[in-house]
């Protein structure tokens, strides 16, 4: 049983890993606005109240989950959300090498500009967006300073939400409740269930422990577009897909990759991958938003 601090564990992600890793392990999960026990608040924008978490629990691993991951946030506060990503992740990773703790950051298939895809965990990042930029501006300051940091890749992620809107896929079932039937059926999408993400995270701790460092990719292999996930949760809420169509490009929005296509080869090798079907995950977790 090792000792885990999470951060973030209030948010999508964070909430599947404090499930799923707190039944075998010691976790101490924190969150900030949304904070409930036995999830610890904590600001991380708060330096001094970082190293106090560090100094008070000594955990042997921390998994960084907080950050601002919406690209369109940056363009209404790019100081704050660039604070979050950037500056918060290397006082915790000072902190992780203060405290001989892993560090386990979570970064995203969005260091990419989508066109070459696959990528592997090598492939050289070239961000379209702030938000990109500022993961892989921080991925590249652990591999200068804190090269003993492992860093996980993920794509667009779907999992239990407290409303429908909280995730970037489930808020199509959203639009869909809206009457909306035009989606974007341009950009390539590997959405993941964040139990999943979860379960490969576990795996990865166990399987390589304190030797877990460099980078990791890790996604579902179905690929789709918006309007393909659309078509799919019409279908699960009764919808007529027929009435369903591409969506013109909305030039306000931040740019977006057009394929990001994670390899994760590292972990396949190991025999850890990704084989959920996507109709099967999403249809449970639709089901008790559909039935109120
Ligand atoms: N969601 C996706 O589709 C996706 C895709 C690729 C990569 N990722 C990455 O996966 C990770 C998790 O994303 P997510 O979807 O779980 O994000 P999320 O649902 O937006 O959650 C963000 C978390 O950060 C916490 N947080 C924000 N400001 C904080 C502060 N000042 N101090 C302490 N905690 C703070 C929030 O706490 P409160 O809510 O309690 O305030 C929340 O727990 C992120 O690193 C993200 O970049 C996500």
């Amino acid at each position: 049983m090792a000792k885990i601090m999470l951060s973030g564990a209030t948010g999508l992600l964070g909430r599947a890993i404090f499930a799923n890793l707190g039944t075998h392990h010691d976790i101490i999960g924190l969150g900030f606005s949304r904070a409930q026990p036995p999830i610890i608040k904590a600001d991380l924008l708060n330096e001094k109240e970082v190293f106090e978490l560090f100094d008070t629990h000594r955990p042997d691993f921390f998994i960084h989950s907080a950050a601002e991951r919406n690209p369109d946030k940056f363009d209404d506060d790019p100081e704050q959300a660039i604070e979050l990503n950037c500056a918060v992740t290397e006082c915790i990773a000072k902190c992780c090498a203060q405290y001989q703790c892993k560090l386990i950051f979570i970064s995203t298939d969005y260091v990419f500009d989508g066109r070459t895809a696959p990528y592997d965990e090598a492939a050289i990042p070239n961000p379209l967006n702030l938000y990109g930029e500022s993961k892989a501006r921080t991925e590249s300051l652990l591999q200068t300073l804190y090269p003993s940091a492992a860093i996980v890749r993920i794509p667009v992620l779907y999992g239990q939400v407290g409303h429908l809107g909280e995730s970037a896929v489930t808020v199509i079932a959203k639009q869909l409740l809206h009457g909306v039937t035009e989606f974007d059926d341009d950009a390539l999408r590997f959405p993941t269930d964040t139990k999943d993400i979860a379960l490969v995270i576990d795996q990865a701790i166990n399987h390589f422990g304190q030797s877990m460092r460099g980078i990791y990719h890790v996604s579902a292999k179905q690929k789709m577009t918006k309007l393909d996930m659309a078509k799919i949760m019409a279908e699960i809420m009764g919808i007529d897909t027929n009435a369903l169509s591409g969506a013109p490009f909305n030039p306000n929005a931040a740019p977006r990759p057009k394929d990001c296509q994670l390899k994760d080869t590292k972990l396949m090798t190991q025999g850890i991958e990704i084989n959920t079907d996507f109709k099967d995950a999403i249809a449970d977790i639709l089901a008790p938003h559909l039935s109120q």
